[in-house]
This record gives structure tokens, sequence and C-alpha cells, in this order.
């Protein structure tokens, strides 16, 4: 160990960040200059009204877009594009349709030079966890949409990044079905130790995953604000706690 400050794994630093796009020659100003300090292994969930840049804070933590301002760093270095410490979980999971759900997994293990048997290990391990090990040879035409999902985490597990960032996973989902994987995704960020970002517009989805929940804020130049959810696991719902943190973020959106 040197003299540096030593970080956990999956630690994120966000420093005086911005962001901004040009629309018909009008700059509209999406990330206005904030800080943030992500734990490693912490929960993260991250709401706003549409439009308020929470996609676009995900894709400049991804490293699929870049900030005009300030940095991010993870574990105290700053990120040059997407790297392999972290990985995206869309709404939708993108999987490749010729491909069997054990291949699927395996594919970007088989792009990072993992020999053949490794990888379809590896993948079967996580297609395990996401209790898919039984439709390893299914492909994805076979699957219902959670299971699909399902199979767009496994995915992402497999490269073991330190950090999962998931924009809306279960958004597209049936109540019922995203009931079962928010308690799924937390028994996973649980087992694999992983740093989660979570944007969601679902208020009880941010209570029920997050250890704080971060609010973009609605008028451009607003700050934003953090609300810790310090209630025990698993949690809840009719836990007055929960109910009570649920209304104070419906409270913040003007909904209640
Ligand atoms: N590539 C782009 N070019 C120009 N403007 C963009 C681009 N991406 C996003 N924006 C603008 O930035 C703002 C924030 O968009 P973003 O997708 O981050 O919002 P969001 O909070 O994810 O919304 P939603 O809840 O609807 O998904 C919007 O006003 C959008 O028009
Ligand atoms: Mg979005």
């Amino acid at each position: 160990m040197n003299a540096m400050t030593s970080f956990e794994r999956g630690t994120v630093t966000i420093r005086d960040l911005s962001k901004s796009f040009s629309i018909n020659g009008r700059d509209l100003n999406v990330l206005k200059a904030f800080d943030l300090d992500i734990h490693a292994g912490e929960s993260l969930a991250i709401v706003g009204a549409s439009g308020s840049g929470k996609t676009t804070l995900l894709r400049v933590l991804a490293g699929l877009e870049y900030a005009d301002g300030g940095e991010v760093l993870i574990d105290g270095r700053p990120i040059q594009g997407i790297g392999n410490e972290r990985a995206v979980i869309f709404q939708e999971p993108r999987l490749l349709p010729w491909r069997t759900v054990l291949d699927n997994v395996s594919f970007p293990l088989e792009m990072r030079r993992l020999d053949a048997a490794t990888a379809q290990k590896r993948a079967l391990h996580y297609l395990t966890l996401v209790g898919l090990r039984d439709f390893a040879e299914a492909l994805p035409a076979q699957l219902s949409g959670g299971m699909a999902q399902r199979v767009g985490i496994a995915r992402a597990l497999a490269v073991q990044p330190e950090i999962l960032l998931l924009d809306e996973p279960l958004g597209a989902l049936d109540a019922m079905t995203k009931i079962t994987m928010q308690e799924e995704l937390t028994r996973i960020w649980t087992e694999e130790k992983v740093t989660m970002i979570t944007v969601t517009h679902d208020l009880e989805e941010a209570v029920y995953l997050a250890d704080r929940v971060l609010i973009l804020p609605k008028e451009k130049g607003g700050a934003i604000r953090l609300v810790p959810v310090d209630l025990p696991r698993p949690r809840d719902r009719s836990d007055p706690r929960f109910v009570h943190l649920r209304e104070g973020l419906l409270r913040e959106f003007g909904l209640h």
C-alpha cells in the first residue's frame, strides 16, 4: 500500500460533474455541477422526473457518454470510456436470438478471450444464481420477459464487475414479476457484493432497493438531494417506516 488514499473496490467518486446537450442550437444543461461519493458495495437508486437526466448520468458513469465538466473516478482513478469493472443493464436485455441462453451469457466472456470451457462454466454459475440453470439450452424467444431480463443480469454479472449500472431494469415487467425481481436483485447484490446503481421511476422500487436515493432536480440549476433508507433487509413494504419514506418521495414529486 502506498501513501495514496486506498479505495475499496467499487467506489465511485463524482466531482463537479456537468453535462449539457445542444438541441436546435440551444444549450440544455442536463447535469449541473455536482459531487457525490458512492461507497463500495452500496445500493444507490437514482430517481427524478422524466428528462431530469437519469439515463444521461448512468451513461456518463458507464463511460458511454462524456461529461463536459468534472470527472468520475472509480476506485480513485478517473474513467476513460467504458471499462471492465462496470457492467450496464438496460430496460430490454438485448439478447442474441440465435444463441442459447447459456451462449448469450458466455458471449461477453468469449469476447474477453476466456477459453470456452471456463466461459461456459462461469456462465452456468451465473445462470444458476438467477434461477435459470434449467433453461441454459433454451433460446431467448422461449423465455418470458422476466426470465429474459434475468439472463441479461446473469450476462452482466458473469464479467464479474465491481459496479452494476441499471437503467430501469424492471420497467418493462408486470407488477408481480417486478416485485419478485426486486427481491432477486437484492439477493444477488448481497451475494455478489457489487456496487449497484439503479435508475428507476418507481419510487417504491427505489426505497426497496437502495441504501440511499438520489433525487435529480426538476428545475435545471436545482440541487441534487440524497435520502438515506435506513431499514433492515429484506425490506417489508408495509413497515410504517417504509411507507413513510415512499410517501416522502411521492411528495417530492408533487404526487401526494
Ligand atoms: N443524445 C442526446 N442529444 C441531445 N439531447 C439529449 C440526448 N440525450 C438526452 N438528451 C436530453 O437530456 C435530457 C435528459 O435526458 P435523459 O434521457 O437523461 O432523461 P431521463 O431522466 O432518463 O428521462 P426518462 O425518465 O424519460 O427516461 C432530456 O431533455 C433529453 O432531451
Ligand atoms: Mg431514462
